[in-house]
């Protein structure tokens, strides 16, 4: 894993833009794999103004997400669905049908998520973008989900469901489950970035990055990956 410790988040997300806009300019037909959360908001603001002053375009880009909450209607508004338009797609050329997320239709779920599959088996994301949960999940693959995966739908534990919270009313609107690309196909990626901020994350990045590859800290399977560039404040990289 390469790591590179910046003063503070918005260093980290101008690294992590440095790389993509870099990716970008050098294949215009790039296929990213695009996260949700808090981290990923300032890369996504330097994509958006990189776009605006002309450096890159995202006409002929392929976008797949990481995962979707399941129980709530994509119009909702923490829909990841909502989440990837509010902060970037909205202000881009991406092609709406090259921006795929994983469906949460409850109705069709089963067929989605082999459809799903079966798109990603036949790309190959050139840079995966990754946030890491306190509790060292990496998608919505959780602490003791087996690293086989690929796309499936899962149960969010507690602790995920309460970081959640800060954007809902209250826990009972926390959707409960969510369907999250598998290990395995985040580890099929060309490249990975990692991004982490703040003091609550400093344990899993620390155990990521020196402990075990065990499930019971999903990101630790990405030190079996050749190309990973972990990109952390100092407060994150504060146990390292
Ligand atoms: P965050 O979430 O960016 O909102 O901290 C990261 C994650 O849970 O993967």
């Amino acid at each position: 894993m390469q790591l590179i410790i910046c003063e503070d988040s918005q260093e980290a997300s101008l690294k992590a833009s440095e790389i993509v806009i870099q990716q970008l300019q050098n294949n215009p037909k790039t296929v990213l794999g695009l996260a949700t959360g808090s981290t990923p908001i300032g890369l996504y603001k330097n994509l958006i103004d990189a776009f605006k002053k002309g450096k890159i375009s995202f006409k002929d880009v392929v976008s797949y997400n990481l995962d979707e909450y399941l129980g709530i209607d994509r119009n909702h508004k923490e829909s990841y669905y909502q989440f990837m338009h509010t902060h970037l797609f909205n202000h881009i050329d991406i092609k709406e049908e090259n921006a795929h997320l994983p469906s949460n239709n409850l109705a069709t779920i089963e067929q989605d998520i082999k459809a799903y599959n079966d798109a990603l088996s036949k790309t190959k994301i050139d840079i995966q973008i990754l946030g890491i949960g306190g509790n060292g999940h990496i998608g919505f693959n959780e602490p003791g989900t087996l690293f086989e995966n690929e796309t499936f739908a899962v149960d969010l534990t507690e602790q995920t469901r309460l970081d959640n919270l800060r954007f809902f009313n209250h826990i009972d609107e926390v959707p409960k489950r969510a369907v999250t690309m598998g290990v395995k196909t985040i580890l099929r990626s060309k490249k990975i970035i990692l991004i982490a901020t703040g003091k609550n994350k400093a344990d899993a990045i620390q155990k990521m990055i020196k402990g075990p590859v065990t499930t019971a800290l999903p990101a630790s399977a990405l030190q079996k990956h050749p190309d990973v560039v972990v990109i952390l404040d100092k407060a994150a990289a504060s146990l390292l």
